[in-house]
């Protein structure tokens, strides 16, 4: 059994992320945090809820609030690719009463580190605010954690926020800076790995037309917005790093020294490996699992 904690920022890819997590067999995802990224933190809230009440996961997962800003920097948000809302911009979402838990996430994610240690893998796919702050809190714990997959950065690939820094490190490099710089065990899915995970609208069309029912006329509906703004292609970000949480033979891993640039840019540098970055990936496999499983 894979135990999964999620930090997130939904966002499209997020929620197909979240889908596909909730869709493995073998997987449970105990606790969810919520980060402000691509959407300002009260609405990554309630999108979270929106897909809760969509899918109905077994078991529902604790939930808890996070960061509403980066740590050390105004928040830039990414409405223009999610949609305003984040979740393609319907308008004809179900209401949802987003309530968190009494916890807030750093609370939360150190409570998990500390009680299931080497058996939990945290996977975040937003700005590592949430992370960073729970490894000033409590960094043995934090430590302990069997495996961190966080997706982010761009290694040896352009940008996608600029030419050189991908979104999540971006938009916090300095949380982003702290977690490298933690002694977790940190496996980073950067663009090099997510860009060569992709499907076309028609691919996605004809997989969920196989399963045809709420969650599948939802998918398709929430995923237009940026299936229009990249031409038809979605490149799967945050579901190839919880592809790489539940089954780390879907990449090729590298260990690698990182260090971060002030405008969010993941350079290499001499000295111990702080992290593995995934530089290769199974992409057959690997869209093949996700689709069989949304
Ligand atoms: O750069 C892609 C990442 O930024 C993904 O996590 C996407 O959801 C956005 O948060
Ligand atoms: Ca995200």
């Amino acid at each position: 059994m894979t135990l999964l904690v999620i930090d997130t920022d939904p966002g499209v890819d997020d929620a197909l992320a979240l889908l596909l997590a909730w869709g493995s067999p073998g997987v449970r995802v105990e606790a969810i945090t919520t980060v402000a990224g691509n959407v300002p933190l009260g609405q990554c809230t309630v999108n979270l809820f929106r897909l809760l009440a969509l899918r109905r996961p077994e078991p529902w997962p604790l939930v808890a609030a996070g960061a509403e800003a980066p740590l050390a920097r105004p928040l830039k948000t990414a409405e223009g690719y999610h949609g305003a809302d984040g979740l393609g911009a319907l308008g004809d979402w179900p209401e949802v009463e987003a309530r968190p838990g009494p916890s807030g996430a750093v609370e939360l994610l150190v409570e998990k580190a500390r009680h299931h240690g080497a058996r939990l893998t945290l996977v975040a796919l937003g700005p590592l605010t949430n992370i960073a702050l729970a490894c000033e809190a409590d960094p043995a714990a934090m430590r302990r954690i069997g495996r961190v997959v966080a997706m982010g950065g761009a290694v040896d690939v352009r940008g996608n926020v600029t030419p050189t820094a991908e979104f999540n490190v971006h938009v916090d490099p300095e949380a982003a800076a702290r977690v490298l710089d933690a002694g977790l065990s940190l496996d980073l899915v950067p663009l090099d790995a997510t860009r060569r995970a992709t499907v076309t609208r028609a691919e996605l069309e004809r997989a969920l037309g196989a399963r045809p029912g709420p969650v599948a006329t939802r998918v398709l509906a929430f995923t237009r917005h940026a299936f229009a703004r990249e031409g038809g292609r979605l490149s799967l970000h945050d579901p190839l790093a919880i592809g790489a949480a539940i089954d780390e033979t879907l990449m090729e891993w590298e260990p690698a020294r990182l260090t971060i640039g002030s405008d969010g840019e993941t350079r290499r540098t001499p000295g111990p490996p702080n992290c593995r970055v995934a530089v290769g990936v199974d992409t057959a496999r690997f869209v093949r699992l996700l689709l069989e499983r949304l």
